[in-house]
């Protein structure tokens, strides 16, 4: 009898560990046991054909004149409520207030939340998500918000094609400090530890968004994380933030996934899922291959610059042009009178022959600007010279 107690109890036990436990009991990781290669296996969305992130190759996104420039609603009226921060174990989460949304979309998009991903290392040892003709930037901001215009809420909304909008902004290191960051990373000491929250002031949420919010990569993808739904409407901008080298060591240091009780410390890094396989889907561009040479403020003001040293010169040339041919035209008349003072001739001896009078005056002008160029670019050979007789005369 004892022994088919054991048996039982047995059999108990195995079936429990067979049936695969409830998703969200499920403590999936980026590496290990239950890592991004196994996530399918507890999250069947997460083996689906539209998942993310995805690399952008951009000579194949396609160009679609009808994505807008996106416009962040309310993300500046921040408000003095603070935010709620939490480390969840997989990022750190800043809770959004709904008064904050997204237009340029086809629906209204409510804010929900934003968080961000990373690497180790250092820069330029990977850390986004979304890669850009294979290349990682060394972080990324995710913005997320949901279809406040089909869904009543986030949960509701998470699971449906159309469901959420998520912005992505690729973040490098440079060498000057992004402040705007720094509103986050200032307050990542007190989530250190998963389940940890905190309330940190509210601030500017646009200040963390690039200044181009119109050019950007729109593809139908997922979440980055277990479920991996796949219900969302990505836009990755084009423009790149930067923070600086401090800020992202920051990032990349200060955090645990694991909790406040456990014995194991284990450092929060890496929790960027690799690229998924585009499989039919098409990655759109809000701008064009030719406008993506377009120009920035500062382009603008070096060709301004450019076009005035330009008209400067042209005048200048004009100028002398002008005195050339009445220098000539003195010379014709054989009133000799050469104000050495104002002629760029003064070089010349001053017995320099008349040109030949037979010709055209706007002939002649040309005539004039070869031998000046001459002139100038063997100046020392004509000095030696005996004949003072210009070569270019016929
Ligand atoms: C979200 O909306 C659904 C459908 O109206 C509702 O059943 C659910 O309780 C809501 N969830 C939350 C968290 O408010
Ligand atoms: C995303 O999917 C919807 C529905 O299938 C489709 O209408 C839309 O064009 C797709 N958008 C992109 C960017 O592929």
């Amino acid at each position: 009898m004892d022994s088919l107690g054991l048996f039982i109890l047995l059999m108990l036990l195995c079936f429990q560990w067979t049936i695969a436990p409830a998703a969200d009991e499920v403590t999936w990781t980026y590496i290990g046991l239950v890592g991004q290669t196994e996530w399918s296996q507890y999250f069947p969305n997460c083996g689906g054909t539209s998942q993310s992130p995805v690399d952008v190759v951009t000579t194949q996104t396609k160009y679609d004149p009808s994505l807008v420039p996106l416009t962040p609603l309310g993300y500046s009226q921040h408000g003095n409520k603070p935010l709620n921060m939490y480390n969840n174990g997989h990022t750190v989460v800043i809770e959004l207030p709904e008064w904050m949304g997204l237009a340029g979309l086809p629906w209204l998009f409510t804010a929900v939340q934003m968080h961000l991903h990373w690497g180790s290392g250092g820069p330029s040892h990977g850390g986004s998500e979304h890669t850009i003709n294979g290349l990682s930037a060394d972080a990324e901001l995710h913005v997320v918000h949901y279809n406040s215009e089909l869904y009543p809420n986030m949960s509701a909304a998470m699971t449906q094609s159309d469901g959420l909008a998520v912005l992505g902004i690729l973040i490098v290191t440079g060498e000057e400090t992004n402040p705007a960051f720094n509103s986050i990373l200032n307050y990542l000491s007190r989530v250190r530890h998963a389940d940890q929250k905190a309330l940190i002031p509210a601030f500017d949420v646009e200040s963390l968004l690039p200044n181009d919010l119109g050019r950007y990569y729109r593809y139908n993808g997922s979440l980055t994380t277990p479920p991996c739904y796949q219900s969302v409407i990505w836009s990755v901008f084009h423009e790149r933030v930067q923070i600086s080298k401090a800020q992202l060591l920051r990032l990349e240091t200060i955090l645990y996934s694991s909790k406040t009780e456990d014995t194991d410390r284990m450092l929060l890094q890496d929790n960027y899922r690799a690229t998924q396989p585009l499989n039919h889907r098409v990655v759109f561009a809000s701008f064009s291959a030719e406008s993506g040479k377009e120009l920035s403020s500062g382009e603008v003001t070096a060709i301004v610059i450019g076009v005035m040293c330009g008209c400067v010169g042209l005048a200048v040339i004009i100028r002398f042009i002008v005195k050339t041919i009445r220098f000539f035209t003195l010379l014709h008349r054989e009133t000799v009178a050469v104000n050495s003072s104002t002629s760029s001739w003064d070089v010349l001896p001053s017995n320099r022959p008349a040109p030949m009078p037979r010709m055209e005056e706007p002939e002649k002008a040309k005539e004039k600007k070869q031998d000046v160029a001459l002139n100038t670019t063997a100046d020392g050979e004509k000095k030696e010279e005996p004949s003072p007789s210009p070569q270019t005369e016929p």
